[in-house]
Order: C-alpha cells, then sequence, then structure tokens
C-alpha cells in the first residue's frame, strides 16, 4: 500500500503518530496517553490532513473514555462531553474532525440506550473508532480506484499540499488516486507544489512518493503558472478540508490560485475527497470557516527568519476554490461532475451518481 511507515496507530492504551512536524528529516513516532495529547497532536500538526484529523479524533476520544477515572455513568458521560469539546476545538476548517465527533457521539448514545456500564461503553466506542480507521483507509482505496479512470499512461499531474498517506489512515486521497493508477501499471509521473508556509508538498508529499517509488518531481509554489503554460501539466488532483454542498471546495492555501491558472491553460483540475468532507449543511465556500495560524509559519523557515522579525504578515490556511473552476470531485462512490449540487443531494440522499 505504501511503505515503511504508518500514519497514525492504536497502541492498547495510546495512539502513536509519525510526527509530520519533523519529516522528511527525522522518521519518529509520538507517542499520545491521554485524549488532551491527542488533542495537542492535531493543533500542533505532529498529525494533519482533514481524514487523518478525523480518525485521530475517534481515537482521541475513545481513549479519553477508556483512561476515564469516573465510574458513575453522570460524570462519565460529562466527561464525554468535555472531551469531545476540547477535541473539536483543535482546527477548525476540515470538517472531517466534526463528521467523526458526530459520529461518536452517535455510537455512545446508541449504546448507551443498552447499558450503563462504562466498561461496555468505552471498548463500544474503541470499536467504533478502529471502524472510522478501517473504514478510512477502505474509501480511500475506492477514491483511488474511481479516480484512476481518469489518468492515462504518460501523463503528468500536479498535486498541491500533501493529500497522501499522511492525510489519512493510509492510501490518501488525491494521491490515492495516483497510487491507484501507478499500480495500474501506468507509467506517470507527479508534480508536487511545495505548498508554504509549512511545506506539506515539499517535506511529506515527496517523501511518501519516492518512498514508493513514484516518480516527482518539486515544484516551488510560483513555478505552476509557468509549467502549465509550457504544456508540462495534463491533470490536477488535490484534497479537500471541506466540500460545501454546491461544490465549492476548501483546501490547502494555494489551491484556488492553482485553480485560476489550470482553468486559464484549459487543464482538468480534480478535487479527491471521502464523503465525509462534504459538508452539506454548508451551503457554500463563503461559510467554511477558515483558520488562521500563527505568523511566525510564514516568517520563519528552520528556526531562521526570512524578513525583519516585526514584519507585518498574514497566515490564512486554506483558500476555498469556486465550483465553476473545479472539473470534477472524485469520492468513494463515484466521480461527481457539475452542477455538483445535485450530485451531492442525491449521494447524501442514499441515491447514485
Ligand atoms: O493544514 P493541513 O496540512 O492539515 O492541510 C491539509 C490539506 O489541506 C490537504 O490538502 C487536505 O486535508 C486534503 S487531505 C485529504
Amino acid at each position: 500500500m505504501h511503505k515503511g511507515f504508518y500514519t497514525l496507530k492504536w497502541e492498547g492504551d495510546s495512539v502513536s503518530f509519525i510526527d509530520q512536524r519533523k519529516l522528511p528529516v527525522e522518521e519518529i513516532y509520538v507517542s499520545c496517553r491521554t485524549y488532551k495529547e491527542v488533542a495537542e497532536a492535531i493543533e500542533t500538526m505532529v498529525v494533519r490532513g482533514a481524514p487523518a484529523i478525523g480518525v485521530s479524533a475517534a481515537y482521541g476520544i475513545a481513549l479519553g473514555l477508556i483512561k476515564s477515572t469516573d465510574t458513575e455513568i453522570y460524570k462519565y458521560e460529562a466527561g464525554f462531553k468535555e472531551i469531545c469539546d476540547i477535541i473539536g476545538a483543535t482546527r477548525p476548517t476540515a470538517v472531517n474532525l466534526f463528521w467523526a465527533i458526530e459520529r461518536m457521539k452517535k455510537a455512545f448514545a446508541e449504546i448507551r440506550g443498552r447499558t450503563s456500564s462504562v466498561s461496555e461503553i468505552s471498548a463500544h466506542m474503541l470499536s467504533e473508532a478502529h471502524s472510522i480507521y478501517d473504514e478510512d483507509i477502505n474509501v480511500n482505496k475506492a477514491i483511488g480506484r474511481a479516480g484512476s479512470s481518469l489518468v492515462k499512461s504518460g501523463m503528468n499531474i500536479l498535486t498541491h499540499c500533501n493529500a497522501g498517506a499522511l492525510c489519512a489512515a493510509g492510501y490518501g486521497t488525491a494521491l490515492g488516486v495516483v497510487r491507484a493508477a501507478f499500480e495500474q501499471g501506468k507509467k506517470i509521473h507527479v508534480f508536487a507544489d511545495e505548498t508554504r508556509p509549512f511545506l506539506q508538498g515539499a517535506r511529506l508529499t515527496m517523501w511518501e512518493l519516492m518512498k514508493d517509488g513514484i516518480d516527482c518531481t518539486l515544484l516551488s509554489d510560483n513555478m505552476s503558472g509557468y509549467m502549465m503554460s509550457k504544456g508540462k501539466i495534463d491533470v490536477i488532483v488535490v484534497g479537500a478540508d471541506r466540500i460545501a454542498a454546491n461544490g465549492d471546495a476548501a483546501n490547502k492555501i494555494g489551491t484556488y490560485s492553482v485553480a485560476v491558472l489550470a482553468k486559464h491553460h484549459n487543464i482538468p483540475m480534480y478535487f479527491a475527497a471521502p464523503l465525509s468532507t462534504v459538508d452539506i449543511n454548508c451551503p457554500s465556500g463563503g461559510h467554511i470557516p477558515i483558520e488562521e495560524r500563527n505568523l511566525d509559519e510564514v516568517r520563519v523557515i528552520n528556526g531562521k527568519s526570512i524578513c525583519p522579525p516585526d514584519a507585518k504578515a498574514v497566515n490564512p490556511s486554506f483558500d476555498v476554490t469556486p465550483n465553476s473552476l473545479i472539473s470534477g470531485i472524485i469520492t468513494e462512490k463515484g466521480i461527481i461532475y457539475p452542477p455538483f449540487e445535485s450530485g451531492i443531494k442525491s449521494l447524501f440522499s442514499g441515491g447514485d451518481l
């Protein structure tokens, strides 16, 4: 599937994460023994990427319940609410976080209706977290299969940020499409935008593609327009953090610029994401909360200031690509083409595409 690493893993009484802040220089794992440590790992981007954040949240909640010292059910229930609140306050944009918390709340309500035993409830909640983990891998593989039909042998694929095995329980969304095409024996090549300021493309996408032997080349963020103008890019595939009901899609900052350039050069651009990334209650992109991160992510690289230390800066971590710039949304149920609103509605009401 992907070689020699895991993004996150349940370890019996802790959750272990590869520290994505340190890659590719150091491959080290961080062990979180409490739900607060899991919350901190999400907030500080030890683990990142929309599906991985959701799966981590589910394990964080299970961990918090298993370690709860409340034997009295009403205190245990109040503790559950607090755990959900603290984990839910970590990052605002990726809707998979809230999707996972809602799913864990539903599982809690369901088991609570059958028992008042805190140990039984904790066991049930851990098993729900395991299901979320397993499903995420299967969903990513299904996205890969669906999207691989768009990728022909000989194509050059541009991606932005990291939507790979590192952004999920495994396999990846946009890179799931790449992986599936590669596994089918297609001869493909990936251009990875470096993705300032956190450098997910340079540090993470290049690392995991190179580990799997998938041909790839790094671009700095300001090069993609030139590469498109020279006919070097055939298709663009990126991930998403939240897709509104009308198909507007939030993804890593810089995605919108790539989409505008792609439109100008008539290059198809696809967003690959599980249905857990679609926020059916969010009518359009303007309603998606955009995380603002610490300004030193922009001003400092590798501990060294790249501007006067008190320089003004901004750091919106995501932007929204309007549906008019999106060629299709690749999901585990197939590819949604414009008009997105009806396709999304159909999938959410149990229909087909
Ligand atoms: O800030 P990050 O690294 O969590 O942002 C990640 C992205 O924007 C990814 O492209 C997105 O989560 C899609 S990953 C399936």
